[in-house]
C-alpha cells in the first residue's frame, strides 16, 4: 500500500439542498476510504462563473489519500454521480462538484488531470477558504503561498466568482473517520489544551451499550473519540479472534448517531508494527475470575489500553461495568502508571429481557438468547435475597445457581462474590460486593455481574 499523500480538495454545490450535499460529499469521501478529512474550511457563498445560474456554496478540505491522483479523481467523479450530478455543460449548474486542487507537490498536465488545478489563482472562493485553514501552504508550481495569491486576487476589482457570504454549517457536528495513527495524532494535536477529550475504546460491532458510553463522552467533553480495533493480543489460542464480529458501516453509523467527533478504525500495522515485548501484569487482579480461563487476556487489554491512552491523551475514558474485571484493571493501570485520565464507569445496558448487550450476542440463536437471560435473572434473584437480609455468600450463590440450572444450555464457568477493588472472594456479602458470572451458551462465552446493594438497571 502506498503511503498517504496530502491533498487539497474543493467542493461546491449550486443546486438542491446545498449544505446537505456538501455534507454528503464529505461523508462519502471518508466512508469510501478515498479521502480522510483533516481540516475543513468554513463554507462560502459565491457568485456563479459562466452562464446565469444559482449561487454556489464552496468549501475546501485538506486531508489524506492513499489513492494515486487518477484514482482519486475517478472516486470523486463516482461520488458526484451518486449524489445526483448529471453530465451537464462545463459551466452549468451542478448538485455537487469535487475538484482536486493540489496533490502533494505534484505537477502534472495530462488529458485527464491537471495538478495543481489550473484556476486556483483566479478563484477567491477557493483561495479564501483554503487560506482560512492553511494560509502558508505553497501552491505547487506557483511558488506563492495561498495567502499571497488571495491578497493579489483581491486587488483585482473586476474579479469573477466573488465571495458574497460565509455560511454557518448549521452547527452540524460532523464525525471524522480516520484510518491512520498519523491522522489521529493530527486530530488530537488540534484540540486546544483547555478542552476535554472523552475517549471510548472498543472492538467494534457497536451496540447500544457502546452508544451509551459515546453519548456520555459527548455530553461531558468538548470532543468525543472512539477507537475500533479487534486486538489480537487479548484473544487466546482457540478463542474467537477470527470470528469476532466486524461491521465498519454499522460502527460508523452508531458512532455518528451517538455523537462521536472522531472514529478511528485502527489497523495492526499502526498499533503493532512489531510484536510487543512489553507486558503489563496484574499478578493478583488478572489471575482471578476471567483470568483463570483466559491467561494473558488482561495483559493484552492493559497493553492496548495503555497505548490508546498515550495516543488519545483523554481527559476522561469511558468503560462499561459489564466488563467489571476489565474496568478495575484499567483503573489500576491508570493509577499505577500515572495516566492523567479519569476513568468513568458506565452502567450495563441491557435488553428488555435483562440480557446484557454484547457484540457476541449476535452469534446466539433465538433459543440461545432466551437461555442467556437466565444469567441476569439469577444475579437479580441473589440481589433480591440480599435486599431481604441474606448475607451468606453460599446462600446467595445457591440462589443464583438455581436460576442458571433451570436452563439446560447454560454452562457456568464461574460464579463468584467479590470485593470490588481487589476482586478477592468476599467472606460475607456487603452492599458493595459484586456477584459475577461467566457462562457458555451455544459455545459463546458471556459474562455479567451485579452490585448487590444496587437497584436494577432499567432495561432499554
Ligand atoms: P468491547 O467489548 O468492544 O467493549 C468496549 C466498551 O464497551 C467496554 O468498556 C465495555 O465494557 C463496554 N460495553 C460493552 N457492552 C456493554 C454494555 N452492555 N453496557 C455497557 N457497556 C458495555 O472491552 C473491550 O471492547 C476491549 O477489551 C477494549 C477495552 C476495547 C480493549 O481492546
Amino acid at each position: 500500500m502506498i503511503s498517504p499523500a496530502r491533498v487539497v480538495l474543493g467542493i461546491g454545490s449550486n443546486l438542491g439542498d446545498r449544505i446537505a450535499l456538501l455534507a454528503a460529499a464529505r461523508r462519502r469521501l471518508e466512508e469510501t476510504g478515498s479521502f480522510l478529512i483533516m481540516r475543513a474550511s468554513s463554507i462560502v457563498e459565491s457568485e456563479p462563473i459562466g452562464p446565469p445560474q444559482p449561487r454556489y456554496l464552496n468549501q475546501v478540505l485538506i486531508g489524506e489519500t492513499r489513492l494515486p491522483p487518477e484514482e482519486l479523481v475517478a472516486a470523486a467523479k463516482r461520488i458526484e454521480t451518486e449524489l445526483g450530478r448529471r453530465a451537464a455543460l462545463p459551466w452549468g449548474p451542478r448538485e455537487i462538484d469535487i475538484d482536486v486542487l493540489a496533490y502533494g507537490a505534484l505537477q502534472v498536465r495530462s488529458q485527464s488531470i491537471t495538478l495543481p488545478h489550473p484556476e486556483i489563482a483566479g478563484r477567491e472562493f477557493v483561495l479564501a477558504p483554503w487560506a482560512e485553514i492553511d494560509a502558508d501552504a505553497h501552491v505547487p508550481g506557483l511558488d506563492r503561498t495561498v495567502a499571497a495569491l488571495l491578497a493579489d486576487l483581491r486587488r483585482d476589482a473586476g474579479r469573477a466568482g466573488r465571495i458574497l457570504a460565509t455560511v454557518a454549517d448549521e452547527g452540524r457536528r460532523e464525525m471524522k473517520i480516520v484510518r491512520t495513527l498519523a491522522a489521529v495524532r493530527e486530530w488530537r494535536d488540534a484540540v486546544p489544551a483547555a478542552e476535554r477529550v472523552g475517549f471510548v475504546p472498543t472492538m467494534g460491532a457497536l451496540h447500544e451499550g457502546h452508544r451509551a458510553l459515546v453519548a456520555r463522552a459527548r455530553d461531558e467533553c468538548a470532543h468525543a473519540a472512539v477507537s475500533v480495533f479487534v486486538n489480537p493480543f487479548q484473544f487466546g489460542a482457540g478463542e474467537d479472534f477470527a470470528s469476532y464480529p466486524r461491521d465498519e458501516a454499522g460502527d460508523a453509523e452508531a458512532a455518528r448517531a451517538a455523537g462521536a467527533d472522531l472514529l478511528w478504525f485502527a489497523g495492526a500495522g499502526d498499533l503493532y508494527p512489531t510484536t510487543p515485548v512489553v507486558r503489563i501484569d496484574f499478578p493478583d487482579l488478572a489471575a482471578r475470575l476471567c483470568g483463570r480461563s483466559r491467561p494473558g487476556h488482561f495483559a493484552g487489554v492493559a497493553l492496548i489500553v495503555a497505548k490508546l491512552f498515550h495516543i488519545f491523551r483523554p481527559t476522561r475514558a469511558y468503560f462499561g461495568e459489564k466488563d467489571f474485571q476489565q474496568l478495575q484493571i484499567v483503573r489500576r493501570l491508570a493509577r499505577d502508571l500515572d495516566f492523567d485520565v479519569e476513568i468513568v464507569a458506565c452502567p450495563t445496558v441491557r435488553e428488555g429481557s435483562g440480557l446484557a448487550l454484547s457484540s457476541r450476542n449476535r452469534r446466539l440463536s433465538a433459543a440461545g438468547r432466551n437461555a442467556a437471560t437466565a444469567l441476569y435473572r439469577g444475579l437479580n434473584e441473589a440481589r433480591r435475597a440480599f435486599a431481604r437480609g441474606e448475607r451468606s455468600v453460599q446462600a446467595l450463590r445457591a440462589t443464583a445457581e438455581r436460576c442458571f440450572r433451570a436452563e439446560a444450555d447454560v454452562e457456568i464457568e464461574y460464579l463468584e462474590l467479590v470485593a470490588p477493588d481487589t476482586l478477592a472472594e468476599a467472606a460475607a456479602a456487603t452492599a458493595e460486593s459484586v456477584l459475577l458470572v461467566a457462562a457458555r451458551i451455544e459455545g459463546v462465552r458471556l459474562i455479567d455481574n451485579v452490585v448487590l446493594g444496587r437497584a436494577e438497571e432499567p432495561p432499554l
